[in-house]
């Protein structure tokens, strides 16, 4: 996958379809993908300063989801900032890492496209590098999840890579599993965060570190509009 510099390289989609199993895939790299990653946060200064002021906007306002967090490094730092934050993940081998990675973390199993969660219950939502796996298509339903569980006034911070159509990888870490990843633009981006009714408050690109994979990386920032409590009242 993009993320992984050893083995990303650009295909087309093949006819096996879209990530035929990522449940699956993620199961098998999970340590390979948390040694790689879980320390991560120390080398990227970018990355902290953004997740620093998604937390001065939403801390003590209640609950806030990593969604696809993964070994749960974006969640536990953004804890470690005084956030009440949860982990979200669609692998259960990663739920299984990150809540041994992060014991004082809570860790659920869930899919960003159909959430286990109330209407209106988050204070925020931050996904790093997990709506990326979405085909395309999915990514509104992925997006329309997001601003339903969010609070009026509840922050919502992405990540990905910036780009336009998709890439794919083979035999990933080195675990005879391949994958998939959306690129999405600044503008897609914006248009398809204001199709789901979330406010962008801003959208920020930042050249690949030296040791990242070579994409130009993406944080666009919103919240879910307070006129959404209104038309409830
Ligand atoms: C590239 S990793 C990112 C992990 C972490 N957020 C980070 O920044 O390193 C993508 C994660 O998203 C999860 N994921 C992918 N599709 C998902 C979905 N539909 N619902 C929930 N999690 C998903 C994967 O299982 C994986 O752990």
């Amino acid at each position: 996958m993009v993320r992984s510099q050893a083995s990303a390289r650009r295909l087309t989609v093949g006819e096996r379809g879209w990530n035929p199993d990522l449940a699956r895939t993620y199961d098998r790299v999970a340590r390979a993908y948390a040694e790689q990653y879980f320390t991560e946060l120390e080398r990227k200064p970018f990355d902290r300063q953004m997740l620093d002021r998604f937390a001065a906007g939403v801390r003590g306002r209640g609950r806030v989801m990593d969604l696809g967090c993964g070994p749960g490094h974006i969640g536990r730092y953004l804890a470690e900032r005084g956030l009440d934050v949860f982990g979200v993940d669609l692998s259960p081998g990663m739920v299984a890492l990150a809540r041994e990675l992060n014991p004082g973390l809570r860790i659920e199993h869930g899919d960003m496209r159909a959430l286990a969660l109330p209407d209106a219950s988050l204070a925020g939502v931050v996904a790093f590098y997990s709506l990326i796996h979405l085909e395309r298509a999915s990514a509104p339903r992925a997006l329309a999840e997001i601003a339903r569980v969010l609070a009026p006034g509840g922050a919502v911070l992405l990540a990905f890579h910036e780009g336009e159509g998709e890439a794919h990888a083979d035999d990933w870490f080195g675990q005879g599993v391949s994958v998939d990843a959306t690129l999405f633009s600044p503008e897609e981006m914006r248009r398809l965060m204001g199709q789901a009714g979330l406010a962008v408050a801003e959208i920020l690109t930042r050249p690949p570190y030296d040791f990242e994979y070579p994409t130009q990386r993406v944080y666009a920032s919103g919240t879910k509009p307070l006129a959404a409590l209104q038309g409830r009242m």
